[in-house]
């Protein structure tokens, strides 16, 4: 499935986007919102955009080819600051983080993001990351496992789940996305509706465990509002309520301590038109912020 960028024209005007602006986006994915920010800024503006995925390059290609002012960063963003330092670049006038995953990521069996395919239990987004979902479900105790699952997925049934690996594993090596599917589904009661949430539920906590997606959000986020330049802006697309609260209390830090202004209290959301259209919009928040004039 194509990856359509999301609340692309909120984030386009909340970035306050004009000619000649040098613009990091954190997250290059299939690069939709890399190439509009870069049509924004122009032939004397810049985008840098991060990934820490190798195959991003590829999914942006097409995005990109109409854009030379794009400069491909293959990192992980909680590296920004060094990243940018090692190429000269001290601030820039915009970030942007949409956080997650791309559906070019979900879509590839080979990377076992998604339950809804049968695939190896992998879940890395930087395929050098030595850590994977296999290695968490069959390796971990079940303490720990009950506690990624609850703090991550907020799964209530979470102390029932990793009993159950932990039953099913001292049998057979747990390696596929099936066969953890058909545990959680024995192991969470309620209707198929509420045991298929469940399946979703553990499958994003062991993503964001394999990827240590919330741990680095608070320090990438102080560290690009650092980069700044005075008046530029700072959006972040998150997907879960985890990530927006840790949005939302980075931004109220860097409030009290004079760094940021926010843009709007509360987050934006998708119009009815977008959700429609864009399944992944349906719980996509936009939190912007704007750097102090210093
Ligand atoms: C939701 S997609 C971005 C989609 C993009 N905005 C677009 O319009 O196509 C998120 C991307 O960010 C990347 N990513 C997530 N966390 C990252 C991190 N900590 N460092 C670098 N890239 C990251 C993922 O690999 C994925 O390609």
């Amino acid at each position: 499935m194509e990856h359509i960028p999301v609340l692309l024209t909120e984030v386009l005007a909340g970035l306050n986007l004009r000619s000649g602006l040098t613009v990091v986006d954190c997250t290059l994915g299939g690069g939709g919102h890399a190439a509009a920010i870069a049509r924004s800024v122009g032939a004397r503006g810049r985008v840098i955009a991060f990934d820490q995925d190798p195959c991003a390059r590829e999914y942006a290609r097409q995005a990109l080819t109409q854009n030379t002012n794009i400069e491909l960063i293959q990192e992980n963003f909680c590296s920004l600051a060094g990243a940018l330092a090692a190429r000269q670049i001290n601030s820039a006038d915009g970030f942007l983080f949409d956080l997650g995953v791309s559906s070019f990521q979900l879509d590839d069996p080979a990377r076992g993001f998604s339950w809804r395919q049968d695939c190896a239990l992998d879940m890395r987004m930087d395929p050098a990351n030595p850590l994977t979902a296999a290695e968490i479900v069959n390796q971990y105790s079940q303490t720990a496992l009950a506690d990624i699952i609850y703090q991550y997925g907020e799964e209530r049934q979470a102390r029932r789940v990793a009993r159950n690996i932990c039953l099913a594993r001292a049998k057979t090596q747990i390696t596929s996305s099936g066969q953890l599917k058909a545990i959680i589904l024995r192991s969470v009661s309620g209707s198929y509706a509420a045991r298929t949430a469940a399946i979703s539920r553990v499958f994003q906590a062991l993503r964001i465990a394999v990827n240590q997606e919330l741990a680095i959000l608070d320090a990438a986020l102080s560290a690009a509002a650092g980069l700044l330049r005075p008046g530029g802006r700072i959006a972040v697309i998150s997907f879960h309520s985890l990530e927006d609260r840790i949005v939302k209390n980075t931004f109220r830090r860097l409030k009290t301590q004079g760094v940021l202004e926010l843009v709007a209290k509360k987050p934006l959301t998708a119009g009815a038109a977008e959700r429609e259209n864009n399944p992944r919009a349906r719980s996509a928040k936009l939190r912007l912020g704007a750097k102090n004039a210093g």
